[in-house]
């Protein structure tokens, strides 16, 4: 049959009050872009009207602003899962507006495959190639678009004419089989290729909504001092675990996680040269991974999505023939798949909002309570992983807070699968470590020197035990930061010990 186009208002019309809607793309990239803006403006003027119109948002992670900030706006959002990062998005979550539930990306799509999550009704999905086969091409993520694609009854895919149909040979799509007897993911390294370059669904259900638009993602902050000199630490630290022989010395694959500081771990990596070229095995492929794939400091990147600026992406769409033979983009739950971290060896590179001095990891509610964006893949990788990695500056907020706390007060990462943890100021390793030499390495080490004297005061309040964790005095730093606006105006002596 031929294929049926369609405005993206009539598109949008097919969304009904109480849908699970699927939606393509992780972070920015890939994400529709037409369509559920007109569905923001259909649940506006259904509300206007008087009548709910409320529907479940499933992603492969985050979204642009044409979804995740214009459904929010609009008040047009019952549900949401996994990691967002929209601002509009974060305050509707963390004002109750709706029910936000986080979860590991790697289990995403198979929670959708086992129904625990409802049926998805609507897939919208944005590809740079659709056919009367029912041949969909993404664009530059997969996410969870092939399940999502498999399961709706509808699926609607705009078709973005800014990218390039050339794309096509870039992503391995591939689902795991679900339980029980489900075997292995045959993927045994990191260039392997596994599935088909694209995905098939029965052509009945596509509607195509014709668009020309460019990518929402921002440019990434230039590196400052205090990032350089975290991924200077990890850098030398990778330098001298290759000497000690604790990494082979061909090196292993890199997962670098979200954001401007894991951007800037990795181009210090690239500038060392005592580290050999490696291969990325990681979720999002960022604006450095590219830049140097082009220097030759990386043979090789696996990810699910291209999250780069729109200046990286124009630049990659122009050197297609360069990164056909050196990328590929898979479904989150490939290439996040805790069986493949740890099969390949993956050093994990994820970034925390804080750090407790016995090595347990808060990267996702801003004083347990604010919801900042969401577990992502940081679970998948640093519990599965041959090295996990946490990244934080040593403060925040000019000082204010201490990323290194007496207890973190809302617990990712626990200390069974904390490795590492690096600052601006040094490296703390926890292997083998007991929680009081995990403290004392990681005060010594990455807390900023003006909180070291504090942190030594909350270990050394005499509490007995493996563990010297005070119930009472343990949130005083959040306590202080609450009181007077910072956590230097700590004082332990107000809390019973104990
Ligand atoms: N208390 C309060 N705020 C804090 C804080 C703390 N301990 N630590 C950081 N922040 C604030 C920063 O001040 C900054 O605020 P701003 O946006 O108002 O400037 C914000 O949090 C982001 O911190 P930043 O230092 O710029 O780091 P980032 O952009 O690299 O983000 C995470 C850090 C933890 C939020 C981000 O990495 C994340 O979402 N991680 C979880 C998911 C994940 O790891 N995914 C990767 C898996 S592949």
């Amino acid at each position: 049959m031929s294929l049926r186009f369609i405005s993206a208002e009539e598109a949008a019309s097919f969304v009904k009050h109480g849908d699970n809607v699927g939606f393509s793309g992780f972070t920015h990239a890939g994400c529709p872009k037409v369509v559920p803006v007109e569905i923001a403006k259909r649940a506006e003027a259904e509300h206007a009207a008087g009548n709910p119109f409320r529907i479940g948002i499933l992603t492969g992670a985050s979204t642009g602003d044409s979804v995740d900030g214009a459904l929010a706006r609009a008040k047009a959002i019952a549900f949401r899962t996994p990691y967002q990062t929209n601002g509009d998005m974060r305050a509707a979550i963390n004002g109750c507006e709706l029910d936000y539930f986080d979860l590991h990306l790697s289990q995403l799509a198979q929670e959708i495959r086992y129904g625990f999550l409802g049926k998805i009704r609507v897939a919208i999905v944005e590809a740079c190639a659709v056919s009367e086969r029912g041949e969909i091409v993404p664009t530059i993520a997969v996410g969870i678009t092939p399940t999502i694609c498999r399961l709706a009854d509808v699926v609607i895919v705009e078709l973005n004419r800014r990218i390039p149909s050339g794309l096509r040979g870039l992503h391995d799509i591939y689902e795991p089989q679900d339980p029980p007897g489900r075997k292995e993911i045959p993927v045994y390294a990191v260039r392997d290729r596994i599935g088909t370059d694209c995905v098939r669904v029965d052509p009945e259900k596509i509607f195509v909504v014709e668009t020309d638009r460019d990518g929402e993602g921002s440019d990434f902050a230039p590196v400052d001092g205090v990032t350089e000199r975290i991924g200077n630490n990890v850098a030398d630290f990778f330098v001298s675990e290759m000497k000690a022989g604790r990494i082979p010395s061909g090196f292993l694959p890199i997962q670098s996680g979200v954001g401007n500081i894991a951007n800037a771990v990795l181009s210090s990596m690239g500038v060392n040269p005592d580290i050999p070229r490696f291969e990325v095995y990681t979720e999002v492929i960022q604006d450095a991974v590219l830049d140097m794939m082009r220097q030759g400091y990386i043979r090789f990147a696996s990810g699910c999505s291209l999250t780069v600026s729109n200046n990286a992406l124009h630049r990659f769409c122009g050197d297609l023939n360069f990164f056909e033979s050196k990328l590929v983009l898979r479904p989150s739950e490939v290439s996040n798949n805790p069986g493949i971290a740890r099969r390949l060896g993956i050093i994990a590179l994820n970034t925390a909002i804080e750090v407790d001095i016995f090595g347990n990891v808060n990267s996702t509610h801003v004083n347990g309570t604010k919801m900042m964006n969401g577990i992502g893949g940081s679970g998948d990788f640093t519990r599965n992983s041959y090295l996990s990695v946490f990244l934080t500056p040593s403060t925040a907020k000019g000082g204010a807070i201490s990323c290194i706390v007496p207890k973190v007060t809302h617990e990712d990462h626990n200390e069974h699968s904390v490795k590492i943890v690096v600052s601006e100021y040094g490296v703390a390793d926890l292997r083998g470590k007991g929680p009081r030499r995990r403290a004392e390495e990681i005060i010594a080490n990455c807390a900023h020197p003006d909180y070291r004297p504090l942190l030594h005061e909350y270990l050394n309040r005499g509490v007995k035990g493996h563990l010297p964790q005070d119930i009472y005095a343990c949130y005083a730093f959040h306590h202080a930061l609450r009181e007077t606006g910072s956590m230097r105006n700590t004082d332990f002596a107000k809390y019973p010990q104990g």
